[in-house]
């Protein structure tokens, strides 16, 4: 059987400690780009002199020539300007102008994909998350299978992590799912969460299921308080078990960003909804009885997301 190739394009925090829970995972080999210098290939070189320790196979390489994504498998984007001040100015960048230098950013990306991957499947970091799907989209002109937002992995994550803390249970027995956009109208569903099977609605007072909710819709912010800077290990976790999901043929079901047709009641808008990952990429989206306040809440994600989404300029 042919060896996956999968390519983390970006070696940033995120790209690199994708490719750390990817190399662990031996799910093929690695290859890192990175525009900075030497960064992918000393990162690259780093972590494959880890594998005798760690006891994992697989060649890791890095580039700073995006030719070395040449017939990878699977892509992973985190390239990409975060929200930083300005040194001059000391101002941050509106939300617009940050959509508008990733937007340039992603169109290279998107351009270097479709020369040298063509058959790749894109999961994608960079934010704002899901107006760089769509970025992704208009360039390559891949079909939806194959371009995949990663965000609801980490929500869900990060849900999930706040409700084993507040009962002081595993985070394997609690289930739950987070739809709608990467932002603070993401939509946690409690009625759609449980422990061990359990309700979550029956373990914790609905109070307190709502400051977890908007702990998990501001999780990001939250990291970039502590830190300065966005976070990466749970960011990374989410996107390696995407990937592994497609390249182990896996299907599970992950909220992703994918591109609706109709689902839901949404056309030609990248949303987080729940995905089935395989070999084939989105292979379905799964369908939701949604009750009115989630619907509510679904909207209005999506109309979050399609006001960044019209920043972008296209048709
Ligand atoms: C996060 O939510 C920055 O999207 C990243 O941590």
């Amino acid at each position: 059987m042919a060896i996956n190739k999968i390519a983390l394009y970006g070696a940033g925090n995120v790209g690199a400690t994708t490719a750390h829970w990817l190399a662990n995972m031996e799910l093929g080999d690695l290859v890192m780009f990175d525009i900075f210098g030497q960064v992918a290939a000393g990162k690259a070189l780093d972590l494959y002199e880890s594998g005798p320790a760690m006891g994992f196979d697989g060649r890791i390489t890095g580039s700073s020539d995006p030719g070395i994504i040449e017939g990878s498998d699977v892509v992973v984007v985190t390239a990409g300007v975060p929200r930083k001040k300005d040194p001059v100015t000391g101002k941050f960048p509106s939300r617009d102008e940050l959509v508008k230098i990733n937007q340039d950013v992603m169109s290279v990306v998107s351009e270097n994909i479709k020369k040298y991957a063509p058959d790749s499947i894109v999961v994608l970091v960079t934010n704002p998350l899901d107006a760089m799907c769509h970025v992704v989209k208009h360039v390559t002109g891949f079909p939806r299978e194959r371009i995949i937002g990663q965000a609801g992995a980490l929500d869900t994550a990060r849900y999930k992590t706040f409700i084993a803390m507040e009962l002081g249970v595993s985070v394997e027995d609690v289930h739950g799912i987070v739809l709608g956009g990467h932002g603070d109208t993401m939509v946690p569903l409690p009625r759609h969460t449980s422990v061990a099977g359990i309700p979550v609605t029956e373990l914790i007072s609905q109070e307190k299921l709502a400051a977890i909710i908007d702990r998990t819709a501001k999780g990001g912010g939250e990291i970039v308080g502590l830190l300065g800077y966005s976070g990466y290990y749970a960011p990374a976790a989410g996107t390696a078990i995407m990937v592994e999901s497609i390249l182990k043929d896996k299907k599970r079901v992950i909220p992703c960003a994918v591109y609706t047709e109709g689902e839901y009641g949404y056309h030609d808008l990248f949303l987080g909804l729940p995905c089935v990952l395989g070999r084939g990429g989105v292979e379905r989206i799964i369908p939701m009885d949604l009750n009115e306040s989630e619907r509510a809440m679904l909207d209005h994600s999506a109309e979050a997301v399609k006001a960044v989404v019209d920043v972008l300029g296209y048709d």
